[in-house]
């Protein structure tokens, strides 16, 4: 993605990184990522990475987003809305008609624990047309084979991790999903930035520095050539849960 004038020098600003850090810690202590919504479902994410999200996906232009961890569904009815807005550019600059029943680009979420309420909130939103949804554990292979058998009729990828935040469990996703992106389409694995908060704010949790997204991440890159991460994108952010997280795959 280019690079704004001044976002190298933001972050090369060493205090500034510090500053931005102390208050991502803070907000995270009022659980800030769980304060909004997108079209009316909840979304659990940071303002910042939402926006980050957008501009990938209209520089993707993917045909197929697969999510893990869907939650209350913010996200895929998110990623879903976007790939409707696609869709409607493609029908302004094609001329032809859009059939709002017949979708083209999709959304396919993942989760081990799709709640019956949620299930439902996501099933009665206008955008559910685009969205299907697996209920299973995203590394267990007959979850793995379902996610390829359905990725096979689609061109240009974008994968989002955002399950199970352990090291194992996400260099799993890695070894399992990384592989479907497209080439110039991105891998984002969210939640990295717990490798730079401390302990304490896990009290609960199997992850914390040193078992996280983040490790994940630096452990897949090694074997992986074909992946790199876009600086570019936490350069600008500043506020991100994905710093190292934007993984571009490059050939
Ligand atoms: C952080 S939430 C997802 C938030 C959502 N992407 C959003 O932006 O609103 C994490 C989700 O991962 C799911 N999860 C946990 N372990 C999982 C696993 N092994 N496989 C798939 N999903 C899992 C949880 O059930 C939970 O719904």
């Amino acid at each position: 993605m280019l690079e704004p004038k001044f976002a190298q020098k933001m972050a090369s600003d060493e205090s500034l990184q510090k500053d931005a850090m102390t208050l991502f810690n803070r907000v995270c202590e009022y659980r800030y990522s769980y304060n909004f919504s997108w079209m009316g479902r909840p979304i659990i994410q940071f303002p910042q990475d939402m926006v980050a999200m957008q501009e990938l996906i209209m520089e993707v232009k993917p045909d197929l987003i697969i999510e893990t961890g869907i939650a209350h569904g913010g996200s895929l009815i998110m990623n879903a809305s976007l790939l409707a807005m696609l869709d409607y550019c493609d029908a302004i600059e094609s001329g032809e008609l859009l059939d709002p029943a017949k979708p083209k680009r999709r959304v396919l979420g993942v989760d081990i624990d799709i709640r019956e309420h949620n299930r439902a909130a996501i099933e009665a939103h206008p955008m559910s047309n685009r969205i299907d949804m697996i209920q299973g554990s995203s590394i267990a292979p007959e979850i793995i084979k379902q996610v390829f058998d359905y990725a096979k009729n689609y061109k240009r990828v974008l994968i989002s991790l955002d399950s199970n935040h352990t090291h194992a469990h996400v260099l799993a996703e890695l070894e399992a999903y990384a592989p479907l992106t497209s080439k110039d389409s991105y891998c984002v694995v969210f939640d990295t930035v717990v490798e730079d908060m401390p302990q304490s704010l896990f009290p609960d949790r199997p992850w914390g520095p040193g078992d996280n997204p983040k490790t994940a991440v630096w452990e897949y890159l090694k074997t992986h050539p074909e992946f790199e991460i876009d600086k570019t994108i936490q350069n600008k952010l500043l506020i991100t849960v994905a710093p190292d997280g934007y993984l571009k795959r490059v050939k």
